[in-house]
């Protein structure tokens, strides 16, 4: 193949590849969006937020770095799961209040309270829900 014929089919496999890679990106976004809304916080800022707090010493997370912990559950597609914690049905404001009290949920639970703030866990809670 000749220097130009190939740098056609270049041209032609970037116009080909840079719709999809936009397609891809906007259904990120109306997640990312669908799930800021859902809880008033910024999902981008969870995965940071999980490390800080130690979430990942025993989920498995999606997306967190290190996150391979096995004693809890995994928590990739939580966002479509019906229960929290087999106990609370799984709506925002339920989220919210497991993330920062499991045991006031329930009192027989192994998952501690580790302290997160009411905001932290709005940005948290938006990125589990971005797990879907
Ligand atoms: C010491 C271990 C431990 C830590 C640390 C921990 N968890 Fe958990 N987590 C658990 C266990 C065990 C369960 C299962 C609880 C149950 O079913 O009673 C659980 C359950 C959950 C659930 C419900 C999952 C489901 O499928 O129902 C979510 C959501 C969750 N944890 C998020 C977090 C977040 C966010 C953090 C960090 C802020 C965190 N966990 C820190 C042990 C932990």
């Amino acid at each position: 193949m000749n220097a130009r014929a190939s740098r056609l089919l270049r041209g032609i496999a970037l116009l080909l590849a840079a719709p999809l890679a936009l397609a891809c990106n906007g259904a990120h976004d109306v997640e990312a969006r669908e799930a800021a809304a859902m809880t008033g916080g910024d999902p981008a800022r969870g995965p940071d937020l999980m490390r800080k707090y130690g979430c990942q010493s025993c989920h498995t997370i999606p997306g967190v770095v290190g996150a391979n912990g096995l004693v809890g559950p995994p928590l990739a597609g939580i966002a479509s799961r019906s229960y929290i914690g087999g106990v609370l049905p799984n709506a925002p404001e339920n989220m919210l209040r497991w993330i920062q009290d499991p045991k006031k949920v329930d009192s027989l639970t192994a998952m501690p309270n580790v302290g997160v703030t009411p905001s932290d866990a709005r940005n948290i809670a938006a990125y589990l829900y971005t797990l879907r």
